[in-house]
């Protein structure tokens, strides 16, 4: 099933709750929260307050992306706050799978998160224990960026192991993600489409969702 996850990065923090609501409206399956620290990457956003409002103000799981270092430090708070699903940078994390294990243990999915720099190998030995699988298409640290394409071999290449290894884990995509890129993204396996730009940079934030899960939807009829 494809799922289009909204980042409230490009959105008015102003209006937060708002803007929540009109691309849910518009079909959003899920809010994708990207949190920066200006140390694993070169911006800074929000913290585990932002996601305890936003807990309120939408049903909709919270999606947290965790771009900092010492994840660890910090898990338990956003899952205090609220998040549904917590992903770590596999390069964030020098203990994956103690991480990965602490936000299963307080009741969230885990999910891991790959730079485009970083190969699939090196999920090997954690890709039984997670439930996503998130597959950067920029290099993180801001909304609005052009699509990295060696992306789409890694999602092919994700939905590969899943198929030889039994395994279920679900494949998210962030970054550049928009109409035009929207219908590769799909075939190459991702389900869980991560957009910024593409929902709340111009227009209206619902007929941007709905624009996208159509074009995703026609997408999946190509699937291999
Ligand atoms: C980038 C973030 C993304 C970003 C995607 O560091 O992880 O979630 O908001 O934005 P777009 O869709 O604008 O590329
Ligand atoms: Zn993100």
């Amino acid at each position: 099933m494809i799922e289009i996850a909204p980042s409230i990065l490009s959105a008015d923090f102003a209006h937060l709750a708002d803007q929540v609501s009109l691309a849910t409206k518009g079909g959003a399956a899920v809010v994708h929260v990207d949190v920066m620290d200006g140390h694993f990457v070169p911006n800074i956003t929000i913290g585990p307050v932002v996601v305890k409002w936003l807990r309120k103000a939408t049903q909709l799981p919270l999606d947290c992306h965790l771009m900092i270092e010492n994840p660890d430090q910090y898990i338990p708070d956003f899952a205090q706050a609220g998040a549904n699903w917590i992903s770590v940078h596999q390069e964030a994390c020098r203990h994956l799978d103690r991480s990965l294990q602490l936000i299963k243990s307080l009741g969230c999915k885990a999910g891991v998160v790959i730079n485009p720099a970083t190969p699939v190998e090196t999920l090997s030995e954690v890709l039984d224990i997670v439930d996503y699988v998130l597959v950067m298409s920029v290099n993180p640290g801001f909304g609005g960026q052009k699509f990295i394409r060696n992306a789409l071999a890694k999602m092919q290449r994700l939905s590969q192991l899943r198929r030889e290894r039994g395994l279920n884990y679900r494949i998210e995509v962030d970054g550049g993600v928009d109409l035009q890129t929207v219908g590769e993204v799909v075939r190459a396996g991702a389900e869980i489409l991560v957009a910024g730009n593409a929902v709340f940079g111009s227009g209206d934030p619902a007929s941007n969702v709905r624009g996208l899960l159509q074009a995703a939807q026609e997408a999946t009829l190509q699937r291999a």
